[in-house]
Order: structure tokens, then sequence, then C-alpha cells
């Protein structure tokens, strides 16, 4: 197994609807959408020297994530963006970080599917913690996965939801196999992904890559490339692509 407890995390300090708590202490309520139907939508963000690498286009992908599910009173990016602030400054954190960052739709009046239950919220959830790549550098083992992807009609896979059982049934797969992760194919039997990251393919000389993501692209800003440079010399150094950061 690949990840395991790190010392460093012990007394984190996590943050939950804005509220800044020890690991030990913090809470999520039972009537949370996502205790009770995995109704959440999430990213993972990388933290370098001081800053997050493509938190626009994370941001973005979250918020499109939130409309797709007819999310409520969705935090700004701003206020987002401050809420992340707060929780890496509450843990002195500036390098190396990994936050599983949630947004999910609430807390619900009554247990229940019925989003006209949640009356409050949506609930943000900032976890970051100190976390090195994930994968060996040198490469992975891989099997093919017999759970296959939801075409778009049955489950968007655009929409980055907490519903990962499909990825969890994978990865259970490839630890029965003795490998370190799964090749999911979609429901036409092409690939997809892994159970837990992209796969880009190089082919002549050409890096093969999946289509953009629906949501808006906008021109990178000059600040955004000065940030793809900084990330892309880190990598030089600790020998790690940043897509094999697990999200
Ligand atoms: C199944 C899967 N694919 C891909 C990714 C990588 O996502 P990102 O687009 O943030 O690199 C993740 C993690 O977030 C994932 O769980």
């Amino acid at each position: 197994m690949r990840q395991v407890f790190d010392e460093r995390n012990r007394d984190l300090i996590v943050n939950v609807g804005g509220k800044l708590t020890h690991r030990d202490r913090a809470a999520v309520s039972p009537f949370d959408s996502a205790v009770q139907g995995g109704d959440a939508v999430w990213e993972g963000l990388r933290l370098y020297g001081g800053k997050i690498f493509r938190l626009d286009e994370h941001l973005a992908r979250l918020r499109a994530s939130a409309r797709a599910l007819a999310f409520r009173h969705v935090p700004s990016d701003q206020e987002i963006t401050e809420e992340i602030r707060r929780t890496l400054a509450a843990n002195g954190m500036r390098d190396g970080v990994h936050i599983r960052l949630t947004l999910t739709r609430g807390v619900k009046v009554t247990s229940g599917m019925d989003p006209r239950l949640n009356q409050a919220g949506p609930t943000l959830i900032v976890l970051a913690e100190w976390k090195d790549p994930v994968y060996d550098a040198a490469g992975i083992t891989l099997v093919t996965a017999s759970v296959r992807r939801p075409a778009p009609d049955c489950l968007d896979p655009k929409i980055h939801h907490n519903n990962l059982l499909p990825s969890i049934l994978a990865k259970i797969e490839a630890n029965v196999a003795g490998a370190d992760d799964a090749v999911v194919l979609d429901h036409r039997g092409f690939i997809a992904e892994t159970n837990a990251t992209h796969i880009f393919m190089v082919s002549g000389g050409t890096l093969a890559v999946r289509r953009r993501p629906h949501h808006r692209r906008r021109p990178a800003r000059p600040a955004d490339q000065a940030a793809d440079r900084h990330v892309r010399r880190s990598h030089r150094h600790d020998g790690h692509a940043s897509r094999l950061s697990r999200g």
C-alpha cells in the first residue's frame, strides 16, 4: 500500500462549514447530504511554494459540478479561496500539501434524498494534508477493472461527485490482483481513466490527451503560466508528474 499515515498530519486543523477544528473533533452532521447520499462534489488540489496549482480551473469545475446537481447558494470563488487560505494558515502550510475540497448539498431537515429537504447549506469542507506524490515515478502496474465508467446518460462522469463506489470497486480489483491501480473502461470498452487519475498516451512522439472538460475555456494568464513553470520545475526536482498526484 503506497499511502500510509503521515505523522505530520496527527494534529491537523480541518475546516467544516467555516469552523476550524482539530481533526479528532471535526464533525459533519449525520443529516448532511454527503452522509445521506454521497450528494457532494469535490476537487483534489496541490499546493506548491504557497500557490495552488490551477486553482481557478478547479473552482470552475467544482462550480460546474455543483450546478449540474442543482446545488443552491454555492459560495463564490472568493469565499472558497478565503476558507482554503484560513485552513492553510491554521496549519502553517506552504508546500507539499494535498487539499481535498468538498462541497456537499448541505444539511437536511430529515433524512431523505429530496433536495428540497436541504434548508441549510451547502457545506464546504477543506481538508489539507501533508502528502508526498502518491505514485512511483518509475512506473506503476495496472489491471483492467471489470467495472465500467457509467455512460453520460446514467451518471455523467463530467460531474466530479462523491459517489466513488465504481472507483472503489475498481481499486478493490487492483488490490486483489496485486496491482497498483486499475484501468477503467467506459461503457463502450474504450479506456476512460484509472480508478484515480487520468490517462495520457504518447503515440509517435505526440501526447494524446482526453478532450477538455465542459467548463468554459479561458486563455492562460501570465500568472498561470508562471505558476505552471514553477510546478514543472518542482516536478523535475522530485521526478513526479503533476497528473500523477492523486486527487
Ligand atoms: C477517477 C479520477 N480521474 C481523474 C482524477 C484526476 O482529476 P484532476 O482532473 O483533478 O487531475 C481523479 C482525482 O481527482 C479521479 O478520482
